[in-house]
């Protein structure tokens, strides 16, 4: 039976191209796509196509893809109904709680509002500490809100650390460790299992090179 996975676009993309073809997959056309969204595997009988991370995450939910790769950010974030099967170990970065110099969030008394866009994760992980916050969703350059004095500081991904010192904010707390995952469709699972399985030995194989290397 052929497969559908939904990979990821932007910065999990060229990670995940490469390690299909490290796998041996025929990833020609993923390398070449233009304006094209869906793309056959030119060696497997496999097609892939591009969506953003919460999309993945509908995909595979819905059963459209049997097999999707997304950030653990945007797992985190939302959506239950799947298998998490593998880790990539790419795109790797991490939750953090930043806010300008001298103004520590975790250390203020009274309203805490925070910028993200990730509420949930930013709601779970003040609330762990024992912290009622005011969540202010946004969509993109987060790190504007406490510049601007949106808000008190933020719950955002950090890879580089670049767009954080550019812009004079600090790091208070690392939250988590993230990285690209591997999610499976629950029926595909079941209906597809052989060829799942295939697909994840293949995947599994390649990232324990990586990590022996
Ligand atoms: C993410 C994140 C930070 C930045 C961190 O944004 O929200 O802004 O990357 O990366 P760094 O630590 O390497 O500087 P993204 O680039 O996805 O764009 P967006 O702000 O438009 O969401």
């Amino acid at each position: 039976m052929s497969l559908s996975v939904a990979l990821t676009k932007g910065r999990l993309e060229s990670g995940t191209v490469a390690m299909l073809e490290q796998c041996g997959y025929g990833t020609e056309k993923l390398k070449n796509k233009g304006r094209a969204l869906v793309f056959p595997d030119t060696k497997k009988d496999i097609r892939y196509f591009l969506v953003k991370a919460n999309d993945c995450i509908t995909y595979v939910e819905h059963g459209v893809a049997d097999i999707g790769v997304v950030g653990k950010d945007t797992l985190m974030e939302g959506g239950k109904d799947y298998y998490e099967m593998l880790d990539l170990k790419i795109g790797k970065c991490r939750f953090i709680v930043a806010g300008l110099a001298g103004n520590n969030p975790l250390e203020k008394s009274g309203h805490i509002r925070i910028g993200s866009k990730y509420p949930n994760v930013a709601l779970e992980y003040f609330h762990s500490r024992g912290k009622d916050i005011e969540v202010i969703k946004i969509d993109g350059s987060v790190e504007l809100a406490p510049v601007l004095g949106l808000t008190d500081g933020i719950v955002d991904i950090m890879e580089t650390g670049a767009t954080l010192k550019e812009n004079g904010l600090v790091v208070y707390d690392t939250a988590y460790e993230l990285s690209a995952r591997v999610i499976v469709n629950k029926a595909a699972f079941k209906m597809k299992r052989d060829e799942v399985m295939a697909f994840i030995r293949d995947l599994e194989g390649v990232v324990n090179n990586a990590e022996e290397n």
